[in-house]
């Protein structure tokens, strides 16, 4: 077993394992420190607010612990118009957010031509940098998107371990490869983040040290990371979650915020200057502190959520999702107080990565 090194310049994947499984709270303090610190030298204080509108639940996957998957107990299906997109994405330039991030499953009813005019509208009447979150699509939708202007894209790599990732993403007769794609869209000029979970049924320490310290080596532009929260009714929280967790044994990493929140740290750490938001996941497993402890740990985005009221219930990814019953009003004024007050300041524009800005333009 190897000791943490308050040297955080010659971190190799042995030290970001003895990290993660560190416990104590002076070293864990100092680790805090550091990645705050880093934070605040290379992306500065403005934390960056991005409207999340989940366009739609429709999916063609069976990923095993995700709620809107084909595998998942069956929720009412929705894809929303494209004026009912606009009236959100209005509401994000309304807000002064410089980016709107479109979501949803893999979709083949939005189609390359549909998104596409829905990014040429979104350009021409707000423009908003725009994000995509939509799963593995083709080579050719992507190009169109970009071609069309869309500025980033959205797609965690969720486990770096090639067999728990088989394990938790069932054959559907299409092909999945999403380092490949992330490849593809860096070369396309798309801004790229990716992430994983934390705490999936099966992860050992070896291989979440693994996937912090390929982030670094794949200069991602941001990074998402959030707990594996259990969706009853999901594969992963049946048999097949039992079994994986079996062959995990003691190297299996809970789900619990605050290994999220080293894994964050490190994350920071690591790449200086990408961006990393405080996720909803983490705020759904610890209401009251979740956000702001991820911002004084290295995040700098948050991600409020514009879908409307009626569709929000239907895109559970996962159980409990924080911000269910709010209105967008309430959780925009709740983000902008807890900002102001940990003396930080909301970023005007499009907040682009740093990384991204110093590594492709
Ligand atoms: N628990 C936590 N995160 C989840 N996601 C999907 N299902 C769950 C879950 N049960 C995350 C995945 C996906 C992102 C959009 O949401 O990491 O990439």
């Amino acid at each position: 077993m190897y000791m943490v090194s308050l040297d955080f310049n010659n971190l190799d994947k042995n030290l970001i394992r003895a990290w993660l499984q560190e416990v104590d709270p002076q070293k864990l303090n100092y680790l805090w420190e550091k990645a705050d610190e880093i934070r605040q030298k290379y992306v500065g204080d403005d934390i960056w607010l991005r409207g999340l509108v989940e366009i739609s639940n429709h999916c063609v996957r069976s990923c095993a612990y995700c709620g809107i998957s084909k595998c998942a107990p069956v929720v009412e299906k929705y894809r929303m118009s494209e004026d009912e997109i606009l009236t959100a994405v209005k509401q994000a330039a309304d807000y002064g957010f410089g980016t709107v991030v479109l979501q949803s499953g893999e979709d083949m009813g939005l189609t390359a031509t549909r998104i596409t005019e829905i990014i040429r509208s979104i350009k021409s009447k707000t423009g908003l940098a725009i994000t995509l979150s939509l799963g593995e699509r083709s080579v050719g939708d992507l190009e169109d998107w970009r071609k069309a202007g869309a500025d980033r894209y959205l797609l965690r790599f969720e486990t770096s371990d090639v067999e728990l990732y088989k394990q938790i993403h069932p054959n559907t007769g299409r092909q999945s490869d999403r380092f490949v794609q992330l490849e593809l869209m860096r070369q396309m000029g798309y801004e790229i983040g990716t992430g994983v979970m934390v705490g999936i049924p099966g992860q050992t320490w070896g291989s979440l040290a693994n996937d912090i310290w390929l982030f670094r080596k794949y200069g991602m532009d941001m990074i998402g990371l959030g707990p594996y929260l259990e969706n009853e009714g999901t594969p992963l929280a049946g048999e097949l979650g039992k079994k994986l967790k079996n062959s995990a044994t003691a190297d299996q990493v809970p789900n619990d915020d605050l290994t999220t929140l080293k894994v964050l740290a490190l994350t920071r750490i690591l790449c200086p200057n990408i961006n990393i938001p405080a996720t909803t996941a983490l705020a759904t497993i610890n209401p009251e502190k979740g956000r702001s402890h991820a911002l004084q740990r290295g995040a700098n985005v948050v991600m409020p959520n514009l879908t409307p009221h009626k569709y929000r219930t239907l895109y559970q990814i996962y159980p409990g999702k924080a911000g269910l019953h709010e209105t967008a009003e309430f959780s925009r004024e709740e983000i902008e107080r807890q900002i102001i007050s940990l003396g930080r300041t909301i970023g005007r524009g499009a907040g682009t990565s740093s990384h991204f800005k110093q590594h492709c333009h």
